[in-house]
């Protein structure tokens, strides 16, 4: 049976950057210059900036989305956001799980686990980001890690719940410090995510799921890293801020095919 053709996604993600106008003049400028892109775009932006930036993306490729959620419908929980406001504001996605989710507000697999499922049930689609910290790696336990928080964050996920949720395998030592992972050891994890689902989900799910890569991607590398087999899209930080590099990004397959 020969690979799946599995759509192709570029994500950029903001982080805590950019004001309502700077963002609204981004998504004015980005949605022509990747009419012609094969592959799905995605932003997602601060909670502050996703209903103009979803106005102005409107009825172009350019998907607008959040960068996290609360698991509650609603209720006294300070400062939090519920998928129900995201979706009212214009979201269609919503990154779950980062890791400066994980380390600077001390979420747990548990607690990203309730919020995939939530995301799920109120119709958005989930990016779950998972991926080991330096020493992890250098103690060669990235495997181990990336099956714990895979099973943990997808625990009581069926097949049918799959088809709403992205995976992005995202080392923690190349997130932020242009270190990125080798096309070889990226495509090596992915294929090991991969394995995970079967035995988390099902086969099906491990065949259909898109499965990103993010951490310290630039236009530089964009190209290598999607030609692995396994890597179907890329969750792009740093790189995403500046309509050049990510443009420059999105268009890789139009490079692609003028180069060949
Ligand atoms: P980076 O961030 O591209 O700046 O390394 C990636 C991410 O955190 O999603």
């Amino acid at each position: 049976m020969g690979v799946p053709s599995r759509e192709k996604f570029i994500i950029g993600n903001w982080k805590m950057h950019k004001t309502i106008e700077e963002a609204v003049s981004f998504v004015a400028e980005l949605v022509p210059l990747v009419q012609d892109c094969h592959d799905q775009v995605y932003l997602a932006v601060p909670f502050t900036a996703i209903h103009p930036a979803a106005e102005k993306a409107k009825g172009s490729r350019v998907i607008i989305g959040a960068q996290n959620m609360n698991d509650a419908s609603e209720g006294a929980f300070t400062g939090e956001i519920a998928a129900r406001m995201l979706i009212d504001a214009g979201a269609q996605f919503v990154i779950l799980g980062h890791s400066e989710r994980r380390h600077y507000f001390h979420e747990t697999s548990e607690f990203i686990n309730r919020k995939v499922k939530k995301a799920i049930k109120e119709g958005l689609q989930a990016i779950v980001c998972v991926g080991e910290t330096s020493a992890e790696h250098e103690a060669g336990k990235s495997q181990e890690v990336v099956k714990e928080q895979l099973t943990a964050t997808l625990a009581g996920l069926d097949e049918r719940g799959m088809h709403q949720v992205m995976i992005s395998y995202e080392p923690v030592w190349a997130i932020g410090t242009g270190d990125t992972a080798t096309p070889e050891i990226a495509e090596e994890m992915h294929q090991f995510c991969r394995k995970v689902l079967a035995e988390v989900v099902n086969e099906a799910a491990a065949e259909f799921t898109q499965i990103l890569y993010g951490g310290s991607v630039r236009p530089e590398n964009a190209k290598q890293l999607m030609e692995q087999t396994d890597i179907d899209g890329l969750l792009v930080g740093g790189a995403s801020l500046s309509l050049e590099s990510f443009v420059k990004i999105v268009n890789y397959c139009t490079q692609k095919e003028t180069i060949s």
